[in-house]
């Protein structure tokens, strides 16, 4: 009997949280995808996203107030939320093959639909009921198998980087056509069909020195048709799955130009090195030396690459991490465990802020996002604290209007070729 890819992986999902009840004495899980939360005073929600581990069960956006209950041995249960209100739209289950392999049971807000629920019965989400009892080990059980995604999975991060890269194209052709950050990312938006509040993570639009603000979160109205660089670090999303796309454009054929074709050239090899068995760690130490050879090789620093590594040089120019786990959540989570307990690996001095320490295995999706920057604070910072940094700070002083480099893909690990989910796309859409 052939099955759809839903179908798939809605069993592995139900083997994966059977397990996990079989072997820590739980007769039922509650997923709650949590609830609106307002503004303060206000009668005004903030945007709505589900809680990725109820997301992950459906093909299709959830909504708030929205449960599944999971018992070993029976299909999921769907909890539906009906809305008697006349001043929103009405809240209809959504169609499709999904149906079939659930119970769905509408409900009232007052409805007791968890009334006859077991008594060992956990809760992962927002706010839990009180008949719940805590079951410790319940989330980093289930949280270390969400990096491995299913081929449904892999599939809804397909369309999202598809949707992500033409709004890519569309923010590249406002940029040369000199329009201002906020027309940059309403061009992104138009072209990647979301509002702003879809979006997976606000987008990052920076012109010239706004590419040095790692998380630039200002949108600009200023027109400027002598802009230099665009940083654009945005995605989209799919029934929840995230894509999550950085790219450095530039006018001009120049110095820059010429450091970011070579840094583009770095960040291929460290995508096609992301292959099972590679612990992330070391990946992360191969950008570093990659950077260092970059600064050596347009002589932004006379040292060579081991004395660079010695005295913390690259981490100046690259102060992030290389990369992290891609899913549901833009930082999917379970970037730091060893193992199915919640024993931590976490990353060490000098790459603090690296969200991924574990080792690559079939179908992880992670990003590869080195950069370079010239960030004035930490330019500084080296100044003061290295008299021997052999940093050239009139080029230094040069770079600094065009602000920095991140080119970032969402790559699929495989054992041999890795699926590169963002340059394929690119490469589909370009004449879109
Ligand atoms: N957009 C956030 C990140 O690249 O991690
Ligand atoms: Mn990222
Ligand atoms: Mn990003």
């Amino acid at each position: 009997m052939t099955t759809t890819p839903y179908q798939d992986h809605l069993t592995l999902l139900s083997c994966r949280y059977e397990k996990a009840m079989a072997h820590l004495n739980i007769d039922a899980i509650v997923l709650a995808s949590g609830e609106k939360s307002y503004y303060f005073q206000d009668d005004h929600t903030h945007p709505f996203h589900a809680y990725s581990g109820a997301q992950q069960w459906l093909p299709f956006s959830l909504g708030a107030e929205t449960y599944i209950i999971l018992k070993t041995g029976e299909k999921p249960t769907l909890i539906w939320p009906i809305r008697d209100d006349f001043w929103h739209a009405p809240n209809l289950v959504p169609k499709g093959e999904w149906q079939q392999y659930w119970t769905i049971i509408p409900a009232r807000k007052d409805d007791k639909w968890f009334a006859n629920l077991p008594k060992n019965t956990a809760w992962l989400g927002p706010k839990p009921m009180p008949f719940v009892t805590p079951y410790d080990g319940l989330k980093a059980y289930v949280d270390f198998e969400k990096a491995v995604k299913t081929p449904f999975e892999i599939q809804a991060m397909r369309n999202a980087s598809i949707r992500g890269v033409r709004g890519h194209l569309a923010a590249k052709d406002a940029f040369l056509a000199g329009m201002s950050e906020l027309d940059i990312h309403l061009a992104f938006l138009q072209a990647s069909q979301q509002t702003a509040a879809q979006e997976p993570y606000p987008g990052i639009v920076g012109l010239d020195e706004h590419a040095a603000v790692l998380h630039y979160e200002h949108k600009s109205i200023v027109h400027n048709t002598r802009s230099q660089t665009l940083l654009i670090d945005a995605g989209a999303s799919e029934h929840g799955y995230a894509s999550d796309i950085t790219r450095t454009f530039f006018r001009h054929d120049d110095e820059f130009s010429a450091l970011l074709n070579d840094m583009d050239e770095m960040q291929q090899k460290l995508c096609q090195n992301s292959t099972s068995g590679v612990a992330f760690r070391d990946l992360h130490q191969e950008a570093l030396r990659g950077i260092a050879t970059l600064l050596h090789e347009h002589k932004i620093c006379s040292l060579s690459v081991e004395e660079q590594l010695v005295k913390n040089i690259p981490q100046v120019f690259f102060p992030h991490g290389l990369g992290h786990l891609l899913g549901l959540q833009v930082h999917d989570v379970g970037g730091h465990q060893v193992d199915q307990t919640g024993k931590l690996s976490l990353p060490d001095d000098k790459a603090p802020f690296l969200r991924l320490t574990r080792t690559l295995k079939e179908n992880m999706v992670i990003t590869i996002e080195p950069g370079l920057y010239f960030i004035p604070m930490l330019i500084e910072k080296m100044k003061a604290e290295n008299s021997n940094h052999g940093c050239d700070l009139s080029k230094i002083k040069h770079l600094m209007p065009y602000g920095g480099i991140r080119i970032e893909d969402n790559i699929v690990v495989k054992n041999n070729a890795p699926e590169n989910l963002t340059r394929i796309a690119f490469a589909t859409q370009e004449n879109y």
